[in-house]
């Protein structure tokens, strides 16, 4: 009769092993008992960029990478995406289901009443220079906002955590703005409430001296659509990151500044700006196979393709194609379009990309739409980091709450200089004179 246990057999000395098999994995610490001798440590996995490693067992999110399914508490993206708001998702990842109409009503005005800053953090914003990536004052502004709430520091507290959720959720969005408007030299505009979260976003960017902003229906719905989709996939870098360093007992507001920090990297949530300048690049799609032919000489990366996971096309690229059409016609198409659809096109024909699997991921269309928007590309990955906070949260939350996590702290192979002394300086020789 079959047993979920894994035989072991020490080759070493012959001796063997069961390891239990729980839901597909073997506990690495069961390993440890494979020893030669008494005081032989023991056998520990080796899995650099933890390729084949499960950090955590979670109830959140939910991706099949080869059959492009992706799933926020069991609800297919393409439904979550055609049918609710992003503060809705939002709700559904943190707490696991769907709001009611009433927590839906609860929770958008808890929301919408935390999206000022306070003052000292518009000042903050201020001693920015005017060119400062907005990535850089987002991660630095998130910090800062842990000055102003030091009681985040009560992790264990679930009123406590829940407080600083809502705050950083609101306040996200504000932070953004203020970014953007920096950056342009135009004055910080409050939020009003009587917006929806992405109007109200929309306000706080685009408002001029008009006395009320009133939001593109179709440019909001679209927006809502695209922080829906980039609001939480499980166990990816920026994601890991906020587990990590809240398995310290960090605060929220530190340990979303470090994920922010993780996905600003070009190869996470910074591919969607280098998508835009590798298109800009291209130029025009006759350029198109001279840049494959860079890409497949390993000389240069097709951004926005390949994914860790999807080993199918990613389903929010997907989602993204049809929202981009809505976009444009209201702001007009967009030529990079053009650029991006025959580079996919290409490359799904090519051997080099089919043979590694590499599909267009969320980041191949998103900052097509962003740009055609009115975005520049530096606000790109603030764009992405907006309703990944839902994400971070959520898997932060899960993660002080679970009884099998502790402070992150891996093992490695020591492969430096064994063991040496400093010997006493040698005397310096006197000088020898020559001559
Ligand atoms: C996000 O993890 C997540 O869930 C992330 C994310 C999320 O929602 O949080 O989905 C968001 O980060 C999407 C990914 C955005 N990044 C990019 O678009 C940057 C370009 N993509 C690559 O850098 C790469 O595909 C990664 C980083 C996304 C994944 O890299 P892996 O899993 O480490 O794969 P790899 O680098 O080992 O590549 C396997 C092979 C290699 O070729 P060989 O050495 O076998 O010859 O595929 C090649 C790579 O060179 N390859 C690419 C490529 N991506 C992989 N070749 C050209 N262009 C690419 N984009």
């Amino acid at each position: 009769m079959s047993k979920d246990t894994l035989t072991i057999t020490d080759q070493r000395n012959g001796k063997t092993y069961e390891a239990p098999i729980e839901l597909g994995t073997i506990r690495a610490m069961d390993l440890r008992k494979i020893k030669t001798s008494p005081d032989d440590f023991g056998v520990m996995t080796y899995d650099p960029a933890f390729m084949n490693t499960a950090s955590c067992k979670s109830n959140i999110t939910f991706i099949d990478g080869d059959k492009g399914i992706l799933r926020y508490r069991g609800y297919d993206i393409e439904t979550l995406a055609e049918h609710c708001t992003y503060l809705q998702v939002a709700y559904l990842l943190l707490y696991g289901e769907l709001p009611t109409p009433q927590q839906d009503k609860d929770w958008t005005w808890e929301i919408t009443h935390h999206t000022m800053l306070h003052e000292t953090t518009k000042t903050f914003i201020d001693g920015f220079r005017y060119d400062a990536h907005p990535m850089g004052i987002l991660v630095s502004t998130l910090a800062a906002l842990s000055t102003v709430y030091p009681e985040a520091k009560n992790i264990h507290d679930p009123e406590n955590r829940q407080k600083q959720i809502v705050r950083l959720i609101a306040k996200m969005a504000t932070l953004a703005a203020y970014s953007y408007r920096h950056r342009r030299g135009h004055p910080y505009v409050y939020p009003d409430n009587d917006l929806n979260y992405t109007e109200n976003f929309m306000n706080m960017l685009w408002k001029m001296t008009e006395p009320k902003y009133m939001a593109s229906p179709v440019i909001a719905r679209a927006l809502d659509v695209l922080f829906i989709l980039h609001a939480d996939h499980e166990q990816n870098c920026s994601s890991t990151t906020m587990r990590v360093i809240g398995s310290a007992q960090t605060d929220p507001y530190l340990s979303m500044a470090g994920a922010a920090a993780a996905l600003a990297g070009p190869l996470h949530g910074g591919a969607n700006e280098e998508v835009l300048k590798m298109l800009d690049e291209i130029g025009s799609v006759k350029n198109i196979p001279n840049y494959i032919k860079r890409v497949k000489e390993g000389e240069i990366k097709l951004m926005g393709f390949g994914h860790r996971v999807y080993k199918n096309y990613d389903p929010r690229a997907r989602i993204i194609k049809a929202v981009a059409d809505e976009v444009f016609e209201v702001t007009g198409r967009n030529e990079r379009l053009d650029i991006a659809l025959e580079l996919e096109r290409i490359a799904l024909q090519d051997d080099y990309f089919v043979s590694r699997k590499l599909y267009p991921n969320v980041d191949f269309y998103s900052g097509i739409i962003y740009q055609a928007m009115g975005f520049q590309p530096d606000m790109f990955t603030v764009l992405f980091a907006i309703p990944r906070a839902a994400g971070w949260l959520a898997q932060w939350n899960e993660m002080v709450q679970d009884p099998e996590q502790k402070i992150a702290r891996p093992r490695q192979i020591y492969t430096g200089i064994d063991h040496r002394q400093i010997i006493a300086k040698q005397e310096e020789p006197a000088e020898v004179k020559v001559g």
